[in-house]
C-alpha cells in the first residue's frame, strides 16, 4: 500500500538539507537489526558516514517494533526528545515494522518525521531521504521484498558474527502476532544469492552465521542443480564454505521442523548444538485459542527426536503468560512443560493485546496483576533451568569464539557452540575460536580459563 505523502503542518520543526552523517537505531528482533545494518550499508554507499559516539547524526533512523504494546508510543516519546546539541532537529526517518503498520498516522501525529520506510522497502531510503531533503516529507510502505534484496549493496561488516535473512514473512497467523500484517507472506530469498552473500560475509570475516527468518525453517529453494532444498541443504551448502566455522539458524517454527533439519544437526559439524524453537504455551486449550497448530506433546516429541540426533543440543523457546482465556491450570501446564523440557536459555512476555489480531478481542483478557505474577514465576523456573544449564557444563572444554573485549583488562568475550556467554584472560583475538575450559557459571555466564588457541582467524 503506498501512501501519498501529505503537506507538512509546521516546516519550523523540521529541517531540511541534505545529511552529512547517520544513526540507526534498532529496537527489535534479530530480523530488525539486519535490516538496521542494511540500511546503514545503504547510507554508507550513498556517501553518508555513521555519526561517531557520542556525536549528533543529521540523520536518525528509527528501526521500530511493533509486536508488543507501548511500541508505537516509544517512538513517538523518542520522536520528541531527538534534538541535537544545538537545540536543532535531525531528520527523521521512521522505519520497521511499526512504520509498516502505522506509517500513516506516524506523518499526521508527528510533523518532525521527513521519512516513514517500511521493512519490504527500505532499499529505497537513500531516494527517500533525498525528498525529504528537499523538503517533501516522503513515505514508502510498499512490500516487493525480491526487489529489496536485489537492491542493496556489498555487506559491511563489523565483528566475527553476521546475520544473514534468508525467508522473511509468515503465513501462520497465530491470533495474538502482528508479524503477517507488519512483514507480509512467507518468501524465500533465493539460493544463489544466499551463497553470495554468505560468501561475501566470510571474505567480510565473518566465522559464524546465523540464518535468520520469521519462520526460518520454512525457507525452501533450488540449489546449482536445481534440486529443490530446505533449510537443512542450504546449511549443508553454507557448512562447506571455507573459513566459515559455525552455523545457527533462528527462528523455527515447530510445524516446518523437518526430519533432514534435525538429521543435519547429528551430521553437520558446522551446525552449532543451538535450537530456538517457541511453544508459547504447554496448555493445547491455549495453543488452540493461539492457532499454533501443534500440541504440547507433539512439541515434545519434537525435541526428543533433535535429542536423539544431538544429545548435547541446547534449547531454547519463547512463552507467552496471560493470552486471553489462560487459566491457572492453563499456566500450570506451561511450567510442567519447561520442567519437561529444562531450556538452556528462554524469552518470555506478558500477552499484549495488538490492535487488528483476532486474541485482541476475545473473551477472558487475564488481568495485568495476574499476568505480572505468573511471568514471575515463570522466569523463576526459567533463570533456575538456565543456570543448572550453564552449572552442567562446567568442567568442560570447548570452543570459544572470541566477540569483544570484556569489561576487566586482558578479558575476552565470546560464545561457547551452546550460546552460552563465556568471559576468559589471557591471548586472544577477536574472531578467534580457542579451547576455554568452562570454570564457573552464574546465570547469565560462565568463567574459563584459556586451554590453548585451536583456529586463528
Ligand atoms: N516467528 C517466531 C516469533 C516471532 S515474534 C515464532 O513464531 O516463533 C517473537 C515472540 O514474541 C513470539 O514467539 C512470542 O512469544 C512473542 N509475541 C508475539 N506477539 C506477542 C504478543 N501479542 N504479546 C506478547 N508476546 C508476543
Ligand atoms: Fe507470529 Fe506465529 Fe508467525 Fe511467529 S509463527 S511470526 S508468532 S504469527
Ligand atoms: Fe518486531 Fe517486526 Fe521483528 S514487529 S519482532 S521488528 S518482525
Amino acid at each position: 500500500m503506498a501512501y501519498a505523502p501529505r503537506p507538512m503542518r509546521d516546516t519550523s520543526i523540521h529541517s531540511p538539507g541534505a545529511p552529512r552523517t547517520f544513526r540507526v537505531r534498532s529496537y527489535g528482533c534479530q530480523m530488525n537489526v539486519y535490516d538496521g545494518e542494511r540500511m546503514g550499508d545503504l547510507l554508507a554507499e550513498t556517501g553518508l558516514a555513521p555519526a561517531a559516539e557520542g556525536e549528533d547524526a543529521d540523520l536518525v533512523v528509527l528501526n521500530t517494533c511493533h509486536i508488543r504494546e507501548r511500541a508505537a508510543e516509544k517512538v513517538y516519546s523518542d520522536i520528541g526528545r531527538l534534538k541535537r546539541a544545538d537545540g536543532s532537529r535531525p531528520m527523521i526517518a521512521v522505519a520497521g515494522c511499526v512504520a509498516q503498520a502505522q506509517g500513516e498516522e506516524i506523518m499526521v501525529r508527528a510533523p518532525a518525521v521527513g521519512v516513514v520506510v517500511g521493512p519490504q522497502a527500505y532499499h529505497r531510503l537513500p531516494e527517500l531521504v533525498a525528498r525529504a531533503a528537499s523538503g517533501e516529507r516522503a513515505s514508502d510502505t510498499d512490500m516487493p521484498t525480491e526487489a529489496k534484496f536485489a537492491a542493496l549493496p556489498r555487506r559491511r561488516l563489523a565483528g566475527p558474527n553476521a546475520f544473514l535473512t534468508v525467508q522473511e514473512g509468515c503465513d501462520k497467523f497465530c491470533t495474538y502476532c502482528v508479524v503477517p500484517y507488519t512483514r507480509g507472506a512467507e518468501i524465500s530469498r533465493p539460493f544463489n544469492d544466499l551463497v553470495l552473500e554468505a560468501e561475501m560475509l566470510v571474505e567480510a570475516g565473518a566465522r559464524e552465521i546465523t540464518l535468520l527468518g520469521q519462520n526460518v525453517n520454512a525457507w525452501t529453494g533450488e540449489d546449482a542443480a536445481g534440486r529443490s532444498i530446505g533449510l537443512d541443504g542450504l546449511i549443508r551448502i553454507l557448512a562447506k564454505l571455507p573459513d566459515l566455522q559455525r552455523i545457527r539458524y533462528t527462528t523455527s517454527h515447530p510445524n516446518d521442523v523437518t526430519e533432514g533439519l534435525i538429521a543435519a544437526h547429528g551430521e553437520v559439524e558446522e551446525l552449532m548444538p543451538y535450537l530456538h524453537l517457541p511453544v508459547q504455551s504447554g496448555s493445547d486449550r491455549v495453543l488452540k485459542a493461539m492457532n499454533r497448530s501443534h500440541t504440547a506433546q507433539g512439541y515434545l516429541r519434537l525435541l526428543e527426536r533433535f535429542r536423539d540426533a544431538r544429545p548435547d543440543i541446547a534449547l531454547s523457546g519463547d512463552f507467552i503468560v496471560g493470552f486471553p482465556g489462560e487459566s491457572e491450570a492453563d499456566f500450570a501446564a506451561t511450567l510442567e512443560l519447561i520442567d519437561a523440557v529444562g531450556y538452556a536459555q528462554a524469552y518470555s512476555f506478558k500477552y499484549s493485546p495488538r490492535p487488528g489480531t483476532p486474541a485482541a478481542t476475545m473473551p477472558g483478557q487475564v488481568s495485568r496483576e495476574v499476568m505480572d505474577e505468573r511471568l514471575q514465576r515463570l522466569q523463576g523456573a526459567l533463570d533456575r533451568h538456565q543456570l543448572a544449564f550453564n552449572a552442567a557444563s562446567v568442567g568442560r572444554t570447548c570452543a570459544v569464539l572470541v566477540e569483544r573485549r570484556g569489561k576487566r583488562p586482558g578479558q575476552w568475550l565470546g560464545k561457547s557452540p551452546w550460546l552460552q556467554s563465556v568471559v576468559f584472560a589471557g591471548e586472544a583475538t577477536i574472531g578467534d575460536i580457542v579451547q576455554v575450559e568452562l570454570v564457573q557459571a552464574g546465570p547469565k555466564s560462565i568463567n574459563g580459563t584459556l586451554a590453548r588457541a585451536l583456529h586463528h582467524a
